[in-house]
């Protein structure tokens, strides 16, 4: 992806959220040139992995296939103890979709805060990895629901899923209906080890540096944040 791309993205993912009242954190807003001056005091928001996060999961086509999200908190370790939870906001676009996957560990609950309905399709997967053809029986705010394997669920605003591991989930928002504010309130987020996508495909972009960035995705730490580098030099 173009860093104009995902510059002219930010703005337009802060704009919206403004407009459904949801206030992101400070550090959302620090500029590569704040994050050069910054100390190891801010270690926690690179070794979590917080903040922009920005893929069109090697599609090449962020509209058709891709996601907005910013994770706010996340935890580490084994998710016995302390910060055992993850919550990140993302937009989803009409028509965008985020790929089928599941996750090996992680139970989330996706939530529509605002905007538009948010479309879902579902199976239970093998643990081989396939498609399961039972039925998928999730709790819907509290109640219980079940349908055929590979329906497709609709949320409204204010509703949620709560997605146990080993649940294939694609979603999208639907047409005519506009962007989707959408929350997920979870265990601890590893993109490394607990994603599975029934296709192979690229979770973070390669991006292409055609202006500076506006503020910086998680994977840009590492260039701009020089207090994680003198500490990794130890
Ligand atoms: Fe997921």
């Amino acid at each position: 992806m173009k860093r104009s791309e995902i510059n002219g993205l930010m703005r337009e993912a802060v704009a919206f959220m403004r407009e459904w009242r949801f206030a992101l954190p400070p550090f959302a807003f620090w500029t590569p040139h704040d994050w050069r001056r910054k100390g190891p005091e801010c270690a926690p928001i690179v070794e979590r992995q917080l903040g922009w996060d920005i893929t069109d999961f090697g599609s090449g086509e962020f509209l058709k296939r891709g996601l907005l999200l910013f994770t706010l908190r996340n935890g580490y370790g084994d998710g016995r103890r302390g910060l055992v939870y993850c919550e990140k906001i993302m937009v989803v676009r009409e028509e965008q979709e985020t790929p089928l996957h599941f996750h090996f560990l992680k139970t989330e609950d996706i939530i529509v805060r605002g905007g538009g309905r948010l479309k879902m399709q579902i199976w239970r997967a093998t643990p081989a990895g396939k498609r399961s053809d039972r039925p998928v029986l999730l709790e819907r705010d509290g109640r219980r629901e079940e349908k055929a394997a590979g329906a497709v669920w609709t949320f409204e605003p204010g509703e949620s899923i709560c997605l146990p591991p080993y649940v294939y989930h694609r979603f999208w928002g639907e047409k005519g209906r506009g962007a989707v504010l959408v929350g997920e309130v979870s265990r601890v987020n590893d993109d490394r080890r607990d994603n599975r996508f029934y296709e192979p495909l690229g979770r973070f972009p390669t991006v292409e540096e055609d202006e500076t960035p506006l503020h910086l995705l998680v994977g840009d730490y590492p260039r701009w944040y020089s207090a994680w580098g003198r500490r990794l030099r130890g």
